[in-house]
This record gives C-alpha cells, sequence and structure tokens, in this order.
C-alpha cells in the first residue's frame, strides 16, 4: 500500500482542512495517510517509508511561519522521495514567497517537489485586517475546494503542478518590507499582545495555543516570545478580549474567524496525540 506523510502547521485549521481533504481522498484509494502536526513532538524529523511527503501551512507576510523554516531545516536529507508544498492564504496570489523558499528548502533535503499550490481561504490574521463574517467565509471555503481537488488530482496523477510566483498586489516595495519587516519583528511581535477587560479568565487561550506561549501570572494573561503569531487565541477567546497594538481602538470590534469545524477537541486530538 502506497503512504502518504503529510506535516501541517495551523493557526485557525484552514491548513488543517488542506490535509483533511488530501487524506479523504487518498484514503478512499486506499493510500495509507498520516498527518501530523509540527508541534507534536512526536512529528518525523527522519521520514522513511513514504512514497510521497506533503507540508501544509499558512502564509504569513507573504513568507512561511518561523516554525516551518526551523523544521524544514531539521528534517533530515532523504532519498528522492515525491513532495509536495501547499500555503493556505488570505488572498488570491498573496503567497508571495511562501511557497519558494519552502521548495528551496525541501530540495536541500533532497525532495522531489512536484507539486505546490496556494489556496485561498479566509484571513485569520485580525491584528492586520478584518476577517470576513462566517456566511462569507464559508463562501470563501466552498470555492477553495476546486483549488484543492486541482492539487489532489496532479499527486493522483504523478503530474506535476508548481505554481508559478506572483507579485502580491502591493508591489514590489511594499512587499519585500512586509516580509522582512515581519521576518525580523516575529520574535518581537508577542510584546504587542493585551488583554481588554472582557477578559473573563477563561484560560482557553493558555490551552489551546499551538506552542504553549501564554501563560496566567498573578492573575493576568501573559504572552512569550515562543508566539508564532498564528491568531488563534486572538480568534479562539469567547469575549473577543485579545487586542495586538490595538492604536485605533477597533481590535474588539473586528470579526473573529476560526474554521467552522476547528472545534478545541479536534485541535487537540490532533495536537496531543500521535496517530
Ligand atoms: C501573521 C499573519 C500573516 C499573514 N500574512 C498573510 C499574507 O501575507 N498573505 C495572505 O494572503 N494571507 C496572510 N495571512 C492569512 C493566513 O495566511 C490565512 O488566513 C491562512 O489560511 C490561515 O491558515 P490557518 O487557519 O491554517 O492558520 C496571514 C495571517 C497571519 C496570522
Ligand atoms: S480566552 Fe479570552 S477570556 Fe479566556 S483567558 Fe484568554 S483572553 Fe481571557
Ligand atoms: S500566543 Fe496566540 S498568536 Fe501566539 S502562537 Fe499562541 S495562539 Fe498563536
Amino acid at each position: 500500500m502506497k503512504k502518504i506523510l503529510i506535516q501541517y502547521f495551523s493557526g485557525t485549521g484552514n491548513s488543517l482542512y488542506v490535509c483533511e481533504n488530501i487524506s479523504e481522498y487518498f484514503s478512499s484509494k486506499n493510500y495509507s495517510v498520516k498527518i501530523e502536526c509540527i508541534v507534536n513532538e512526536a512529528v518525523s524529523y527522519c521520514i522513511e517509508d513514504v512514497e510521497c511527503f506533503g507540508i501544509v501551512f499558512p502564509v504569513y507576510a507573504l513568507d512561511m511561519p518561523r516554525i516551518i523554516r526551523k523544521h524544514l531545516k531539521l528534517l533530515k536529507p532523504q532519498q528522492k522521495i515525491s513532495a509536495f508544498a501547499i500555503a493556505t492564504m488570505g488572498a488570491p496570489d498573496e503567497e508571495g514567497w511562501s511557497l519558494e523558499n519552502a521548495v528551496k528548502l525541501l530540495q536541500k533535503k533532497n525532495f522531489d517537489v512536484k507539486w505546490t499550490e496556494a489556496v485561498v481561504m479566509p484571513i485569520n490574521w485580525v491584528a492586520f485586517s478584518d476577517p470576513p463574517e462566517m456566511t462569507e467565509a464559508e463562501q470563501i471555503i466552498l470555492k477553495s475546494k476546486a483549488s484543492i481537488m486541482g492539487i489532489i488530482k496532479s499527486i493522483a496523477e504523478n503530474r506535476i503542478s508548481r505554481k508559478h510566483f506572483v507579485m502580491p498586489r502591493y508591489g514590489r516595495l511594499n512587499s519585500v518590507m512586509m516580509y522582512y519587516g515581519f521576518k525580523f519583528g516575529c520574535k518581537y511581535l508577542w510584546k504587542g499582545f493585551k488583554t481588554t477587560d472582557n477578559c473573563i479568565l477563561c484560560g482557553k487561550c493558555i490551552n489551546l495555543c499551538p506552542v504553549n506561549a501564554i501563560q496566567l501570572k498573578k492573575k493576568k494573561i501573559i504572552w512569550t516570545d515562543k508566539c508564532e503569531q498564528c491568531m488563534r487565541c486572538m480568534n479562539i477567546c469567547p469575549e473577543r478580549a485579545i487586542i495586538q497594538y490595538d492604536v485605533i481602538g477597533k481590535g474588539s470590534k473586528k470579526n473573529r474567524y476560526i474554521f467552522p469545524e476547528f472545534i478545541p477537541e479536534k485541535i487537540q486530538k490532533y495536537e496531543k496525540s500521535t496517530y
């Protein structure tokens, strides 16, 4: 039986949704498919015994998340294995350099990267923009099926298909500034998180942060430099009590977005267990 291993990182569930679609399709064709969350300690650094390897992640400021970069650098060099990289993003053609960079890192580890795709999903970057209302989000998710099925078919037919780089709509200068600004700023952005008076100290943000970057100290919610900026805490807080660098004071009023079926139990099933 052919084996596929998919490793992913996901703040709000979009990227996991893509993994599950791939898994569902190939499982129905009698492949053995394993999904591993990159924050899961059981994650493989040496990928053996699989015919196909995939990495799925959200785009962060036109690049891949820091945790994905670190992970790909830690992977051991492989025998030549066919591979795919899929980025999920909040707007068309805004994957920036994320896929190119992922491909370079995978190729360094000897993967044969045959397939790449960028899938438009609802934007979750609350601090920078306003996520869509749920009805609009559901429409976006529905439309994403076409590109997800596109890459699934290419993999199934072993037909090479790689997404070409497109300059994001901000233009070269702004895009480069955003790319480097986030790359270097990422390790400080946790300092911009705050809770408002609406916080009821329910502990949900602490329990559900994928990298354990949030703590409770002296009855206050505190962020630490482990933060990957995934926006799960901001989006999942039931009181909309988390804001980040909220200069104009609109943070609490903005929409919040979590993939509809990305319930806490499911997150924990994927992240806290080996399977
Ligand atoms: C810090 C941050 C930066 C982001 N930067 C971009 C971007 O440059 N381009 C884009 O299209 N979407 C961007 N997004 C939106 C996410 O890539 C998108 O919503 C993604 O599908 C979220 O996936 P997830 O639910 O698996 O975390 C950003 C989101 C965050 C949190
Ligand atoms: S999830 Fe929201 S309300 Fe609950 S502790 Fe965190 S900030 Fe406070
Ligand atoms: S602190 Fe919030 S934004 Fe940072 S990694 Fe944890 S859940 Fe994501």
